[in-house]
């Protein structure tokens, strides 16, 4: 057998299920519906002679820029933010050079920093999984190159505030800070009106949760020209389709489903934090469209009940400081009457009882 680079054998695999998610799906922070049904009239729009061209990204990258009150050399489209992060490791990291994140947080952050010959450095949140601002800052070396910070954060839906945002752009000039703000519309707070006026800064967004573009696979990253240079030289130049490139300007366009959606899913947000109360189960305030809440040790059986009942949910008891957890992710207030009832019986079947 050939073996693999040294760093790629240090790596544990990550292996979300890649088939079979059938019911109510509230385990990966998906928009629950549908994207807005002016993307699907623009699907249908393309032609065969459409596909037989390699994708045109410029005048959609310019489109973003637009709406986001950039310019469009401040705009890097890219295969879903996962694509971004992976570009992100290989224009800043050398070998010997620190990728540093808070935990528990975002898997891909450790798995594209681990396969470079890099190190990943990570900083553990406390119990409440507030962003832990002076750890951090501790940890930064002349050796740290790359600062990833998700706000709202995955799988918590803490946030990081802008003054802490700053004081660590201020702090590592030395390095690229990615703010990662995927569930920005839950959310609603932003820095991208930073982009470009501080050196070091980077904010990605994604089409895939609001957007409910998650299968087209398109994110963004915001940041100076003077980055976008070496980023441009890393990426693959047709790593956006042309399906998702021809969709993009659609889903930009209306303003009103999105709007519909993001106030569905933070009405249903509120209610299932007190229903979840009511049922007596510990969880974290989220700004994202799930929540966090504490099981204990029936998480697996829980889950595997859930799943009985049609609700596909996600344990993250192996992320740190997570022990006992499960994510469940906000759809409408009906697919979150649905999640509530069979949480109720799920718990009653499991026996569930605090226990710490
Ligand atoms: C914090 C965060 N960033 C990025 C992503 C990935 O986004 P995309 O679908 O655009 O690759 C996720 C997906 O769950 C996420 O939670």
């Amino acid at each position: 057998m050939v073996k693999p680079r040294q760093a790629v054998q240090r790596m544990q695999a990550y292996h979300p299920p890649l088939s079979g998610r059938n019911g109510l799906r509230l385990d990966f922070n998906e928009n629950t519906v549908a994207c807005s049904p002016r993307v699907v009239e623009a699907l249908a729009k393309i032609a065969a002679a459409d596909l037989s061209r390699y994708p045109e990204r410029a005048q959609v990258e310019a489109k973003v820029a637009q709406h986001l009150s950039l310019k469009p050399e401040q705009v890097l489209l890219t295969n879903g933010v996962d694509e971004a992060i992976h570009v992100l490791c290989q224009t800043y990291l050398d070998q010997g050079d620190e990728f540093l994140f808070p935990t528990p947080t975002y898997s891909m952050y450790e798995v594209y920093g681990t396969a470079t010959d890099g190190v990943v450095k990570t900083v553990p949140s406390q119990a409440d999984f507030c962003f832990p601002l002076e750890p951090l800052l501790q940890a930064i070396t002349p050796r740290t190159r790359l600062i990833a910070i998700a706000s709202p954060n995955s799988p918590t839906g803490t946030v990081a505030t802008r003054e802490q945002i700053l004081t660590v752009v201020e702090r590592a000039p030395h390095a690229a800070v990615l703010v990662d703000e995927a569930y920005y519309h839950f959310y609603g707070q932003t820095v991208m009106d930073l982009v470009g006026k501080l050196p070091n800064l980077i904010v990605a967004r994604t089409f895939s949760k609001a957007y409910g573009l998650a299968g087209l696979r398109l994110g963004m990253l915001a940041a100076p020209e003077s980055m976008h240079q070496w980023m441009r030289t890393v990426i693959s130049p047709y790593s956006v389709n042309s399906l998702a490139l021809a969709c993009l300007p659609a889903a930009l366009d209306d303003g009103e489903y999105l709007s519909w959606y993001v106030g569905e899913v933070k009405a249903a947000r509120s209610e299932m934090a007190d229903a979840i109360r009511q049922l007596g189960v510990p969880q974290w305030p989220s700004q994202a469209n799930f929540i966090l809440v504490k099981i204990g040790p029936l998480h697996r059986d829980f889950v595997r009940a859930m799943h009985e009942r049609g609700v596909l949910t996600r344990d993250r008891s192996n992320d740190q400081g997570c022990n006992g957890c499960v994510r469940l992710t906000i759809g409408t207030r009906q697919q979150m009457k649905q999640a509530v009832t069979a949480m109720a019986e799920t718990l009653k079947e499991i026996r569930w009882e605090k226990t710490w």
